[in-house]
């Protein structure tokens, strides 16, 4: 298989998590006879520093032409002071809508040796494994905004707006993916106080006669953030809006014990893109010291959902629990009595093991 892979590393830690995504693609395509051709390009803070803006017309334009694109992380305290669309994010939300993708998948699921790492207790946690269906190209970050001085006094405001269509296609997305699940949805909203998620709740209840198989559910975002806490195992798909999705899926990834283990994947009309959804952490750049985790299992959704290339995911995936199942561990999901290496050396490990456990096919019943 043939495919052309834009990675865009980014900031802080993406660079050093994008290298850990590259290498295990490398990897894949060297044992399985793939060509990825990978090629990187600016965006966010490193390309306002190297162009003066954070989504650079190249880089749009290699992604639009590309079979999938990796993103690192976008971000840091350098470009804080740059009003919104003029910051790195805003390379990577014009990214996002120039790829035309409206569907964002946060899976977050346990991983077996990592257990013992969530801040729940172990009946609380059970066998976690949900998706957050967030919405990605509308609501409160791309609707109307502004700021005004009124009486020597500053007003500034942001619009949460969404057409029936919007949250049609994204619902339809969420809907497909519970059937192919549990069949169990759970839509988040704020319809007690917002018009924009009354027509929202509407929209999806109308289409549930649709999906007829497929249990729908309704809650409100604050009550969706408290149950995720106390019974999380109750949730299968979560469908939200833009803003709504980008809160529950920190709050998630925190019951798996931490940020660093979660990916995503975003489709749309253009390429698709997959990225983890922690942040650069400039706290941690230089030392090593980032967990790969999130941005390899970016890669295997690479993998597994643009080129339908499962085999291969699951052997990057079941390498992964074996070095996790070694005992290492990167800082930041280090507990007592482990062995902590640094995000470059976990990387390496798992290259290793992956390469190992092909000399033992047959044993793992790989056809290979
Ligand atoms: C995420 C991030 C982004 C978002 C930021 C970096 C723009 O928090 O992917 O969750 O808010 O979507
Ligand atoms: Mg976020």
């Amino acid at each position: 298989m043939k495919k052309s892979i834009v990675l865009l590393p980014g900031d802080g830690i993406g660079p050093e998590v994008t290298r850990a995504a590259a290498a295990v693609l490398r990897e894949c395509a060297h044992e399985f006879s793939h060509q990825f051709e990978m090629h990187e390009f600016p965006i966010g803070g490193a390309a306002i520093d190297a162009t003066g803006t954070p989504l650079p017309a190249e880089t749009l334009d290699a992604c639009r032409k590309a079979d999938a694109v990796f993103l690192g992380a976008v971000g840091g305290a350098k470009w804080d002071s740059l009003p919104v669309g003029k910051r790195p994010e805003s390379g990577l939300l014009e990214l996002r809508k120039g790829l035309g993708l409206y569907v964002n998948v946060r899976p977050v699921k346990v991983l077996e040796p990592l257990r013992g790492i969530s801040p729940l207790k172990p009946e609380r946690l059970g066998d976690l494994d949900i998706e957050i269906v967030r919405e990605l190209a509308g609501g409160m970050y791309f609707g109307e905004r502004g700021s005004v001085t009124e009486k020597g006094e500053e007003r500034a405001w942001d619009t949460e707006s969404y057409s029936t269509r919007e949250i049609e296609r994204i619902a339809t997305f969420a809907f497909s993916r519970a059937e192919a699940r549990s069949r169990r949805l759970c839509s988040v909203d704020k319809a007690n106080v917002l018009s924009s998620s009354q027509l929202w709740r509407r929209t999806v209840t109308a289409m549930s006669t649709v999906y007829r198989y497929v249990k729908l559910e309704h809650m409100y975002v604050d009550n969706a953030a408290m149950q995720l806490t106390l019974k999380p195992t109750q949730f299968d798909v979560i469908l939200s809006s833009n803003m709504f999705g980008d809160i529950l899926s920190d709050a998630a990834a925190a019951l798996v014990g931490s940020i660093g283990l979660v990916p995503s994947a975003s489709f749309g009309s253009g390429a698709p893109l997959f990225e983890p959804i922690h942040g650069s952490a400039p706290q941690l750049v230089g030392k090593d010291a980032a967990n790969p985790i999130g941005s390899i299992l970016s890669a295997t959704m690479m993998l597994r959902d643009a080129f339908g290339l499962s085999l291969e995911a699951e052997w990057v995936e079941q390498s992964l629990l074996r070095v996790l199942g070694g005992g290492y561990r990167t800082p930041d999901i280090a507990e007592a009595g482990q062995r902590a290496v640094g995000g470059s050396v976990f990387t390496e490990l798992l290259r290793e093991e992956m390469l190992r456990s092909l000399e033992h096919a047959e044993r793992y019943g790989w056809g290979v």
